[in-house]
């Protein structure tokens, strides 16, 4: 949420506070596949937020750490093909630019509260968020649109994946 854009819609959210108006939508362009009310501004800057804060891009965006998080939007949550290998095999952060277009947000209330993955995903902080925040982030990653490709598939311990990975101690 950067620019103009947003600044006019924040503009225009104040403007309208007291009237009790339909939320705005500014993923106009995103399939409908949301079931519930329309995406509105704060819930998309919720996301953004909590994306931030939470770190999502930190291994589902490539290159976000190593670029201090200067990456361009448009790779935003697109998912990385850096595995992370230790015990449970070599798991691939997801593209969520993808995942997101395709699951609507009950789906996603269901899945974020209930996940459990292979590390190194933070699932347990899914968790813990509250339905709101979860579903803030649903509205702005989907608001990003979808992009890229699929990430890789996850590896069996007994394999050697390809290079690169993060290697954690195996035991
Ligand atoms: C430390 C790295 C890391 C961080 C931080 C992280 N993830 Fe993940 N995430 C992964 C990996 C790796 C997987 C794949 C796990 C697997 O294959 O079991 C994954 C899987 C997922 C999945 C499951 C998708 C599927 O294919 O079923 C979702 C949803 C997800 N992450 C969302 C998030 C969100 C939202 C955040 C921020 C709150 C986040 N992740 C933060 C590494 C991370």
């Amino acid at each position: 949420m950067h620019g103009s854009n947003f600044l006019q819609a924040r503009l225009i959210i104040s403007a309208l506070a007291c009237a009790a108006v339909p939320a705005l939508s500014i993923a106009a362009d995103v399939p409908a596949k949301s079931s519930t009310n329309p995406p509105n501004n704060v819930q998309i800057e919720r996301g953004h937020y909590l994306v931030t804060i939470a770190g999502c891009n930190n291994c589902h965006t490539p290159n976000y750490i190593a670029k201090g998080g200067k990456v361009p939007a448009k790779d935003f949550l697109t998912g990385d093909k850096l595995g992370w290998r230790g015990p449970w095999g070599t798991t691939y952060p997801t593209n969520l630019r993808l995942y997101f277009s395709e699951i609507t947000d009950v789906q996603w209330i269901q899945v974020a509260k209930t996940i459990e993955t292979s590390p190194p995903m933070p699932y347990f902080a899914l968790n813990a968020m509250t339905r709101t925040d979860v579903l803030a982030i649903y509205e702005y990653i989907r608001s990003l649109g979808p992009a890229g490709e699929p990430a890789p598939k996850s590896i069996t311990t007994d394999k050697e994946p390809p290079q690169p990975y993060v290697q954690f101690p195996m035991k």
